[in-house]
């Protein structure tokens, strides 16, 4: 039973500045000199943030080179002429830079799901820590001397680490294709292997390719918005190599399914758990509706994580990469440092993982999450893992929190992991007004950390400790943990 249920979900009220336009503030110069279509040598300066480009000056104009690496000096050919900067890609690479290796993976340089598989793992350490640096200062306004910023904590296994996928779905040369968008369109490349997906996820999307294209299964098609399959989405333990398979479509009709369960069975046993369908009628970059069932199986897989074994829905978000968050749980362990005499608050919780994991001490756990799955979830897996002092409250945070806080105990330690965009001011001042002696900020995004770090130190909280943590190798993407202390 849910212990308590806030009906009113809404969207935060504060309307979250589109800062990430902000990553691109380069002086103005004029494009004349840089033509659409035109080839042009240059020399890569760095690497962008945004979505991991280099970046390189024709005349001082910016150009951002897709797989452009640091030190790289480079033929180019423009391929999108703007106002303050222009894009392109490499024709030639005439010198290489001494960071770029070569990747195994054959589509590496069309594919946009991973943005710098061409730079060697220890720059990609480097660029990150860099970008959080610079980021805690021109956004934050943090004076970096005064900061304790720890290395980056590296991902021992670099590559085949998500545990979850979504590849959208295609038609090419009269067969359904599936991978990911080239980046900047909705141009599907299609692979047989991913280097960053767990490998038996590529064995299960190759499986469910060819039943569609052996049971004739018509993929979406974006532009007359028509066919049936959207995007293969799957779940998978790392521990327990066990997988759920989401068929996502437009329409609720979906034939020859028991087929494909059958073929799944028969290649992977056990390990296959469910078939479930998700149905999206809407066009746009929304992949999920609320929409989904289950066809066979289970919605579910469990993954464990050190000594805790967790419940988590195909509908639930969960981390993706599953060794990583071994990590980044115990560094939150560590921040929090419980006595056993506290109050902690779970803000975002989700599935209720890190509250489980790091906070079995604490006298009481409070969780708040918007997604009624994933708090179905966190009461099962507080059972699971014989938690008994844990209460979960599912709502929207800019109302569920000011409620959950009047109705309760004071909290001493706060735990917040948003989505990408961050806290709204409203749930920074209802947490700050609590006085919590600690707050613990997990982020996925840099750049609404270093907002938000600002706005918490003006609430008088001293941001003690911060710590990255390389859970999207490959990728540009870079989560980090801080601590807060109140003073
Ligand atoms: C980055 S995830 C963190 C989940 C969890 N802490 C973990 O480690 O797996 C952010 C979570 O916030 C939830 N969420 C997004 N918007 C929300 C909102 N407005 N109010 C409450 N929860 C929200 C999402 O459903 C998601 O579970």
């Amino acid at each position: 039973m849910l212990k308590k249920y806030f009906q009113r979900v809404e969207k935060p009220a504060q309307k979250i500045e589109n800062i990430s336009q902000k990553v691109r503030t380069f002086p103005k110069r004029t494009n004349k000199d840089v033509v659409f279509g035109k080839n042009y040598n240059l020399k890569i300066d760095s690497i962008e943030h945004d979505k991991g480009n280099g970046v390189g000056r024709i005349n001082d104009f910016v150009v951002f080179v897709v797989g452009g690496v640091t030190g790289d000096f480079l033929e180019v050919k423009i391929t999108e002429s703007n106002k303050n900067f222009a894009v392109a890609s490499i024709v030639k690479i005439i010198e290489p830079s001494p960071h770029r290796v070569l990747p195994d993976c054959p589509v590496y340089k069309k594919c946009g799901g991973c943005s710098i598989l061409q730079v060697g793992y220890s720059f990609q350490l480097k660029i990150k820590e860099e970008f959080l640096r610079e980021t805690l200062s021109r956004i934050g306004g943090f004076d970096l001397q005064n900061l304790e910023i720890l290395p980056i904590i590296p991902a021992e296994n670099p590559l085949f680490y998500r545990n979850k996928i979504i590849q959208p779905v295609g038609f090419e040369n009269g067969r359904l294709i599936s991978g990911f968008y080239r980046q900047n369109t909705h141009e599907i490349v299609d692979f047989e292997k991913c280097f960053i997906q767990e490998a038996i996820s590529n064995e299960v999307v190759n499986v469910v390719r060819d039943w569609g294209n052996r049971s004739k299964i018509q993929p979406y098609n974006e532009r007359n918005d028509n066919g049936c399959l959207k995007n293969i989405f799957l779940r998978v333990s790392k521990t327990t190599n066990e997988f759920v398979v989401c068929l996502v479509t437009r329409t609720q009709k979906l034939s020859f399914w028991k087929t494909l369960v059958n073929e799944l069975q028969q290649k992977f046993g056990e390990k296959f758990v469910g078939l479930v369908q998700n149905t999206n009628p809407e066009k746009g970059n929304v992949i999920l509706s609320d929409n989904f069932y289950t066809l066979w199986g289970k919605d579910f897989i469990f993954e464990k994580l050190g000594e805790k074994k967790f419940k988590v829905s195909i509908a639930s978000f969960f981390q993706v990469n599953s060794e990583q968050t071994i990590n980044l749980y115990n560094l939150v362990k560590d921040f929090c440092s419980l006595d056993g005499t506290e109050t902690v608050l779970d803000a975002f919780c989700g599935i209720g993982s890190i509250g489980i994991f790091a906070c079995e001490n604490a006298r009481r756990l409070i969780g708040i999450e918007i997604n009624e799955k994933a708090i179905k979830d966190a009461i099962f897996n507080a059972k699971l893992n014989s938690l008994r002092n844990a209460e979960f409250f599912v709502g929207d945070m800019d109302f569920t929190l000011p409620s959950v806080l009047r109705k309760n105990e004071r909290i001493n330690v706060v735990i917040v992991d948003p989505p990408r965009k961050g806290l709204s001011s409203k749930t920074i001042l209802a947490l700050t007004r609590q006085k919590p002696e600690k707050i613990v900020y997990i982020s996925c995004n840099v750049v609404t950390l270093s907002r938000d770090l600002r706005e918490f130190s003006h609430q008088g909280y001293k941001i003690s400790k911060i710590v990255p943590v390389d859970m999207f190798p490959q990728t540009h993407h870079c989560e980090t943990v801080c601590l807060l202390e109140i003073t």
